[in-house]
Parts: structure tokens; sequence; C-alpha cells
């Protein structure tokens, strides 16, 4: 006990330390935000090989941070108990797409993920609740470079959709029925129409993480994910790694 309130102490004056920077550069003094140094030290991925080595492939390739691609592999394997497809929107060099798919493929599972982007870049930015994104970025990607991504990895089980989503690619999809939905997109409205049309197409026990919830430039998502709380029928987790989970707890 003693042991663990030195950690505990020592973790606390480091994020002290690291947050006075921190601060002024995000413009977030007296602001709900802090940076986040958990104490905690269970670290089950340092173990395992198969993550890891799938992981540091990705990694050049990849805007999630290890913890994050820890839970999207975890989810993946776990919701295999639920029905439905996996669906992604916000996919840039394909490598989400790709932790999903190589879990999904090692436990043998039928299920596909939909992995969709326009890959020309963010789309539905620069509302009032978005403080950084305008609209346009990370558009250094292309179908044709995630399909060769995918491939090397010898997956068959991700499928591309390309176009504004769901606008453009929605009704390609529309009558399946999906157990996990990963939602990559940096923008309030963006992330907003996916919530909502893939929020009656989720079963119940379905997962949907947003990879942008509580990060200071898309302050958007955090207010959509926040928005989601104590509503019918959901669960909301704030996940200190950065990923909003929203549970669905009944139909
Ligand atoms: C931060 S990147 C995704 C990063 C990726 N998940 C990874 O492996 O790190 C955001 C992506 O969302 C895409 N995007 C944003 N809104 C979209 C929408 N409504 N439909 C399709 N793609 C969208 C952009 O084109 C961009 O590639």
């Amino acid at each position: 006990m003693h042991i663990q309130r030195i950690f505990s102490n020592a973790t606390f004056a480091m994020a002290r330390l690291m947050n006075i920077p921190f601060f002024e550069w995000a413009k977030l003094r007296n602001k709900p935000y802090h940076l986040l140094v958990p104490a905690a030290t269970y670290a089950p991925w340092v173990t395992d090989r198969d993550f890891l080595s799938t992981y540091y492939k990705v990694r050049p390739h990849s805007l999630v941070n290890l913890y994050q691609a820890w839970e999207l592999w975890k989810m993946a394997e776990q919701l295999e108990q639920v029905p439905g497809d996996i669906l992604e929107v916000g996919v840039w060099r394909g490598s989400t797409s790709i932790i999903m798919g190589k879990k999904l493929d090692m436990i043998g599972s039928p299920k596909t993920v939909y992995a969709c982007d326009t890959f020309t870049g963010v789309v539905k930015a620069g509302d009032q609740e978005d403080n950084y994104y305008a609209g346009g970025e990370h558009d250094d990607t292309s179908l044709q470079f995630v399909a060769a991504h995918v491939k090397k990895f010898g997956l068959t089980n991700v499928r591309l959709l390309q176009g504004i989503f769901p606008d453009d690619t929605g009704h390609e999809v529309a009558d399946k029925q999906f157990s996990m939905c990963h939602i990559d997109v940096d923008a309030y409205r963006s992330g907003r129409d996916v919530l909502d049309w893939v929020w009656p197409r989720l079963a119940v026990g379905a997962v949907v993480l947003f990879n942008d919830y509580g990060f200071p430039i898309t302050k958007g998502i955090t207010q959509l994910v926040n928005e989601e709380n104590g509503r019918q029928g959901r669960v909301v987790i704030h996940n200190m790694n950065g990923n909003g989970i929203i549970v669905k707890t009944e139909a």
C-alpha cells in the first residue's frame, strides 16, 4: 500500500509537470482538460506477440495509440459473441481495419470489416463544435494504397467502401447488422451522422468506439459522446486511452 501511494504520488507529480506546457500549448487552462498519466501498470499487450507484431507493422501508417489499438484488438475478439459485422468509418491508410480484421481472421470468425473512407480526407468539418479540423485533412492516402496494405496481411475479410459515409456508401451496407463500430472521423457532424445511421443497425450488446474522445483538437467528438450520456438504451464509458465507448443495452 505504501509503495502504491509513493508510486501514485510520483506519477501525479510527473503529470503536473507535464501539464504546464501542455495547458499553454492547447489553450486549455481552466477547462476540464488535464494530461492523463494513469498509475495502473497491468499491460497484457506486452506479452501478446500476435498483437505486437500486427501493431508494429501497421504503426507507421496509423494515428491510433498503442492502448487504443489494443482495445480494438480485444473488442473484435470479445464481440464475436454478438451478432453482426464490424463497421469502421475513418480508415485513412487501413491500419485500424487491419488490426480488427487480423484478430477476426485469427479466431476463424466469419465476420467482415466494412472499412469506409472518402480516401480524400476529412469531411463535414468546421462547424462550431469543431475546434481544429476544417475539412480535407488526412488526404495522404488512396483506395489503392489501402487495398495493397490489407493484402500484405493476407486478409480477405476487410471490404473497402469509398465515399462519404453514410451519404454515398451507406446504402451498400444498409441491410447489415453490426456488433461493433469504430468511428474515427475527427469532426462532429461526420461522427453524429455515422452514429445516428448505425444505431438502429447495432445488435444489443454491440459497442461503438469513438477514437477521438478527449483529445485537445477533437472537442466536437468529445461533445458528441457526452451528448449520449444518459440517453435510453446505452451506457457511455470514458476510457482514458482516448476511446469514448458506447454500449447498446436495449433495442
Ligand atoms: C484520423 S483519420 C483515420 C485514422 C485511422 N483510423 C488509423 O488507422 O489511424 C480520419 C479519416 O476519416 C475520414 N472521414 C472523415 N469523415 C468521413 C466520412 N463521413 N465518410 C468517410 N470517411 C470519412 C477521412 O477521410 C480520414 O481518412
